[in-house]
């Protein structure tokens, strides 16, 4: 079938699909996202995908059990039309349409639109270099725990990055400590173990992340979550960002100067085995 997308009960050709002008998510960014990938017909960690936008409707405070949305049968169907081997699915869910008003009324129907394409590639030689990333100041709103679409400060920075020559951002916060990249979480590893930032609201947390976890847990390799500041990351043996979309992709440089060699480290190959064995199994 090739590229779809979904609008509140519909599936039709995206170039297809529209939404109102007066959806709220298209105008305070009201609304929440996930973005889930497919090996086969079998979404990827389903449940904690499923659970962590539950919670991020939760967070602003749009009540989903009044409506009668089965997500999992919408990201299933769509994975199974679509046909592509590996799929990447958005899913995202507004308060709503009602004429223009901060203040949402009560009885909204929230609107779910979803695309369904194939999940993109990152090219071997990109990852076989790994990516040059820079930091920028953390000036996103706070609840960065909630995946929300409210994404521009990290559109504008990711551009910013790479018109500078970089291919990724690390958003640091106050006292210098590491928070995330623009669509990515980061890790580094010390002293021979993986170190990644603590999970508060400051970041999202990534389904990558926690099966980076198990993965880590699978090949007895030592993993934890510590604050991380950017000394600890120029300094570190090896560094990588997570998500859906890239999986686990090597930095080898931080702000123009080499992590380490500049070259995807031992730790970083292993666990990326690791991670490859287990996609498919879930
Ligand atoms: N983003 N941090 C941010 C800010 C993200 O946007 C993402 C993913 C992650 C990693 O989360 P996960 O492992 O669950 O994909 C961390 C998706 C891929 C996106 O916005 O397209």
């Amino acid at each position: 079938m090739g590229e779809l997308a979904y609008v509140n009960g519909a599936f039709c050709e995206p170039t297809k699909a529209v939404i109102s002008i007066d959806d709220r998510g298209f105008q305070f960014a009201d609304s929440v996202y996930e973005v889930v990938v497919a090996y086969g017909s079998e979404p990827f960690r389903m449940p904690e995908h499923l659970a962590r936008l539950r919670r991020s409707l939760s967070l602003i405070d749009l009540d989903i059990d009044q409506h009668n949305i089965d997500f999992d049968t919408i990201i299933r169907e769509g994975i199974e039309r679509a046909a592509f081997d590996e799929t990447m699915v958005y899913l995202q869910v507004t308060r709503g349409v009602q004429p223009r008003s901060h203040l949402w009324s009560d009885d909204l129907t929230p609107t779910v639109v979803a695309t369904f394409r194939q999940k993109p590639t990152v090219k071997p030689e990109t990852r076989e270099a790994g990516i040059a990333v820079m930091t920028v100041n953390d000036t996103r709103r706070v609840e960065c725990e909630i995946k929300a679409t409210a994404l521009l400060p990290n559109v504008v920075a990711l551009k910013r990055a790479r018109r500078a020559g970089y291919k990724d951002v690390i958003f640091v916060g106050p006292d210098n400590e590491v928070r995330e990249a623009s669509s990515a979480n980061v890790f580094a590893v010390r002293d021979g173990t993986i170190v990644t930032p603590v999970r508060d609201a400051s970041i999202l947390q990534g389904i990558t992340r926690g099966y980076i976890f198990d993965c880590a847990a699978r090949i007895d390799q030592p993993i934890e979550e510590r604050r991380l500041t950017l000394a600890d990351l120029a300094s570190a043996e090896e560094a990588f960002l997570s998500s859906t979309t890239i999986d686990i992709l090597p930095v080898t440089r931080l702000n123009g100067s080499r992590i380490a060699a500049g070259h995807p480290g031992p730790v970083t190959q292993k666990l990326y085995q690791a991670f490859l064995a287990g996609l498919r199994a879930g």
